[in-house]
C-alpha cells in the first residue's frame, strides 16, 4: 500500500525544482518511513541542477533531514516508531570492512548512490500522476515531507533537539567540523585557513577552534560570510587566499598555514593548487568541495615532495554518522557547537527555488526548509 508525499523533484540538468505530489512505497525489510520535519538546503543538491554531480534523474532532492519515524518495515532493529532521527547521507551498514574499522563514511553499501535508487535497484518514490519511478538524492530525498530509506541511513537523536538544527548536522555541520578535526587534523596552536565559509566551511571554522587552533583564517569573497565567520570563531577574514597570505606568513615564521580546508561552493584544480601553495612543510590540504569530474590539479611534484606536503579528499568530514551525529548534538546542547546561529532563513517547500537563488546570491549561511504535513 502506497502513501503520499509532497516533494521537490529535479527532472533535468539546468531545470528548476518542481514541487509535486508523490506516491511513496511502504518500507521494505530493514527500511523505515520518516516524517520529515526539516531539511537543509546543501550546495550538493544544487550540483544535481548544474550537473557537477552526475546523477540519474528525475530525483527527489535533499539529503539533510530530521524528522520522526512513523513506520518501520520487517526486521528493523535500530529504530522504532516515534523515534526522532537525523538522516545520514552515507549509510552505515555496520559490518563491512570499512564500517568495522570506524570508517562509516566509505561504507560499501554507499556504492551506486548516483543511480538514485535503493540498493535493490528499485525506487521508493513514484510520480503521483504517471506512476513513473523517481529516485532519491543519496537514497533519501529530504525535500519530500515523507520518505522511505534504509535503517542504516537514519540516526536516533534526542527528542529535545529542534528539527531545524538537527537536519544541519546530517551533512553540513558534520562535514565541515570533521573536515577540520579529522580531515586536516588540526592541532592546538595551528594556523588554519578555511577557504569558503558557507554552510560547510562555517563548521570547519567551528571545528578548527574546537581542535585548539590559534588562528582560524577565513577566506570568502562575500563580505556577509566573512562577518559571520568572525562571529563564529575565525580570527581574521579575507576575500582571497592571496589577501590572507601576509597575515598567515606573519604568524608562521613565513612558512605558511599548518592546514587548509577547501569548502568553496564549486572547486577547480587551480584553487586546490593555490591552497596547496599556502600551507607549510608537512601541512595538509583537506578538499571537501565538489567540482566538475575532470582531471587536473596544477601542483608541482617538486613542491609536493621536497616540502613533504599532504593533499586529501574528505567525505562527510570523515565522520561516522552513528557516533558523530549524536556527539555533535551533545556539543550543541552543552553550548560548544553553535547551530541556531547558522540558520539565516527558513523556507516552505514551495520556496525551494528561491532558497537556492538566495544561496547563489550569498545571502544565507544556511537556509532550512520546514515541511508541512
Ligand atoms: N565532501 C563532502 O562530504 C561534502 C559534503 C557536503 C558538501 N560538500 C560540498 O562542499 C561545498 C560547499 O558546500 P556549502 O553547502 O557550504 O556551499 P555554500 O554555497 O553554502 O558555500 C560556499 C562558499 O564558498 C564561497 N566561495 C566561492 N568561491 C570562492 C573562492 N574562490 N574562494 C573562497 N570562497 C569562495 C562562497 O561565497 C560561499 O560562501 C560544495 O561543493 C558541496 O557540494 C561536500
Ligand atoms: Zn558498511
Ligand atoms: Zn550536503
Amino acid at each position: 500500500m502506497n502513501t503520499t508525499a509532497r516533494g521537490a523533484v529535479i527532472h533535468a540538468v539546468g531545470a528548476k525544482w518542481e514541487v509535486e505530489d508523490l506516491a511513496l512505497a511502504e518500507p521494505g525489510p530493514g527500511e523505515v518511513r520518516i516524517k520529515v520535519m526539516a531539511s537543509g538546503l546543501c550546495h550538493s543538491d544544487d550540483h544535481l541542477v548544474t550537473g557537477d554531480i552526475p546523477n540519474a534523474l528525475p530525483l527527489v532532492g535533499g539529503h539533510e533531514g530530521a524528522g520522526i519515524i512513523d513506520a518501520v518495515g520487517p526486521g528493523v532493529t535500530r529504530l522504532a516508531v516515534g523515534d526522532h532521527v537525523a538522516t545520514a547521507y552515507l549509510p552505515a551498514c555496520g559490518t563491512c570492512a570499512w564500517c568495522a574499522q570506524g570508517m562509516q563514511y566509505i561504507c560499501d553499501t554507499g556504492a551506486g548512490m548516483e543511480a538514485g535508487f535503493m540498493l535493490d535497484g528499485t525506487a521508493r518514490f513514484s510520480s503521483g500522476t504517471s506512476g513513473r519511478p523517481i529516485g532519491a538524492m543519496q537514497r533519501l530525498g529530504t525535500f519530500a515531507n515523507y520518505l522511505v530509506t534504509s535503517q542504516a541511513q537514519a540516526v536516533k537523536i534526542d527528542d529535545d533537539i529542534p528539527f531545524d538544527v538537527a537536519c544541519l548536522v546530517s551533512c553540513g555541520v558534520a562535514t565541515g567540523w570533521g573536515s577540520a578535526v579529522n580531515g586536516a587534523g588540526v592541532r592546538p596552536r595551528d594556523t588554519v585557513m578555511v577557504i569558503g565559509v558557507g554552510g560547510v566551511g562555517i563548521n570547519a571554522v567551528q571545528g578548527a577552534r574546537h581542535a585548539g587552533a590559534a588562528h582560524v583564517v577565513a577566506v570568502d569573497p562575500v563580505a556577509y560570510k566573512r562577518e559571520r565567520a568572525l562571529e563564529l570563531g575565525a580570527i581574521h577574514a579575507y576575500a582571497t587566499i592571496e589577501d590572507a597570505m601576509p597575515f598567515v606568513h606573519s604568524v608562521t615564521n613565513g612558512q605558511g598555514a599548518d592546514n587548509a580546508v577547501v569548502t568553496v561552493g564549486v572547486v577547480d584544480g587551480r584553487l586546490i593548487a593555490d591552497a596547496f601553495s599556502a600551507i607549510r612543510k608537512e601541512g595538509t590540504v583537506a578538499v571537501v568541495s565538489i567540482g566538475q569530474n575532470q582531471p587536473g590539479i596544477p601542483i608541482s611534484p617538486l613542491e609536493l615532495v621536497v616540502y613533504a606536503k599532504h593533499l586529501r579528499g574528505v567525505l562527510f568530514g570523515n565522520c561516522n554518522p552513528t557516533r558523530d551525529i549524536p556527539a555533535l548534538l551533545d556539543y550543541y546542547k552543552s553550548g560548544r557547537l553553535k547551530l541556531d546561529e547558522l540558520v539565516t532563513r527558513r523556507y516552505t517547500l514551495d520556496q525551494v527555488n528561491d532558497a537556492y537563488s538566495d544561496m547563489h546570491a550569498g545571502l544565507n549561511l544556511r537556509g532550512v526548509l520546514i515541511h508541512e504535513h
